[in-house]
């Protein structure tokens, strides 16, 4: 097993301390886990996938019920849960949010306490995190955030599984966001933050990262032997980078101003010019659905240098280490 944690998990005692502080809680944003939290989970994502891919992974959620609730589009988040409820042994229930009575104006406060009484987890994908926290006050039951406007966790849980599985340690390693100062940009700084690694952000004037969210960053990475830094210029953040990310220019939601998007971004495109500053050993990663010649040139993300599908196939595994610790 390959040992990610600077906590001592390898004792039975450390575990269960890890496990019984996990149960029950929700998972709106990684600013709510500790940086040992998240090397836990990390860590038990390596094994349940090793264990999937052997056929041996145990099914730990015998008779639970996630409900999955969509307000949004998806493919991976969808489709990961739901079978990655299926490989632990209990049973995803696909909603979509329009076919609910909360789509026709029923109330947060009454939707989260009648799901309690049916569901044993909720996922949801919603545009407002406002909304989810609200959902999360009044469940009883434990909500994962499937992606809002302000953050990706489980998203960033894989992409750091993808680093860690590619890179081995990443101590001292430093990460590119380059493009929208997103939802995406978001979880992936404060993971790669809480796993020591050095975050470099570039985004065009007016599509800054959360300056608020940025200064927790800092905090958390100060503790870690991390750092975050942000700048306007693409070649600096991805000067001498291990690894460069990228994320669509216009997110859900944001369709109707995709034109002038274009035109802000369009210095920000990952291409081989831009890559050629990178560590010749550079690892490109794109949380997907991804937009060719767009924000990324299609010889980078299908190029030797790119991890977007193992990325993607670790959503499943990063998801069920969650599933199983918080259900
Ligand atoms: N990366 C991601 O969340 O993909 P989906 O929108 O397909 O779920
Ligand atoms: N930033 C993108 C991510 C999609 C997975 C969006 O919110 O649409």
């Amino acid at each position: 097993m390959i040992i990610l944690v600077k906590v001592n998990i390898s004792t039975i005692k450390a575990a269960r301390k890890m496990e019984a502080q996990l149960k029950g809680r929700d998972m709106l944003s990684l600013l709510d886990y500790t940086s040992e939290e998240i090397d836990y989970l990390l860590e038990t994502a390596l094994v349940m996938k090793k264990d999937t891919k052997a056929g041996k992974c145990p099914p730990m959620l015998p008779g639970k019920t996630l409900g999955m609730i969509f307000e949004k589009h998806s493919t991976r988040t969808r489709i990961s849960f739901e079978v990655g409820m299926v490989q632990l042994g209990g049973h995803p229930m696909y909603m979509n949010a329009n076919d609910l009575q909360i789509g026709r104006g029923e109330s947060v406060y009454d939707t989260a306490n009648v799901l309690s009484g049916y569901l044993d987890g909720i996922m949801i994908r919603a545009n407002s995190h406002e909304m989810v926290k609200e959902l999360a006050k009044h469940a009883s039951i434990p909500v994962i955030n499937g992606l809002t406007d302000m953050f990706h966790p489980c998203q960033a849980l894989a992409d750091l599984l993808t680093i860690l599985e590619v890179k081995g340690s990443v101590e001292g390693q430093k990460i590119a966001y380059v493009g929208d100062g997103n939802n995406v940009a978001h979880s992936l700084a404060i993971g790669a933050a809480h796993i020591g690694m050095h975050v470099a952000i570039a985004t065009p004037q007016g599509y800054e990262f959360n300056q608020d969210l940025f200064g927790k960053v800092k905090k958390i990475a100060e503790s870690t032997g991390g750092s975050i830094m942000q700048t306007y210029d693409p070649v600096e953040a991805v000067k001498n980078a291990d690894v460069v990310y990228t994320d669509v220019w216009a997110s859900m939601g944001q369709e109707e101003e995709a034109a002038a998007r274009l035109e802000a971004f369009k210095k920000y495109q990952i291409n081989d010019t831009l890559v050629a500053n990178a560590k010749k050993d550079y690892m490109f990663l794109h949380c997907l659905p991804a937009h060719r010649e767009e924000e990324v040139a299609t010889s980078v993300i299908d190029g030797p240098n790119s991890y977007v599908f193992q990325q993607a196939e670790n959503r499943l595994h990063a998801q069920k280490a969650v599933l199983a610790a918080l259900l």
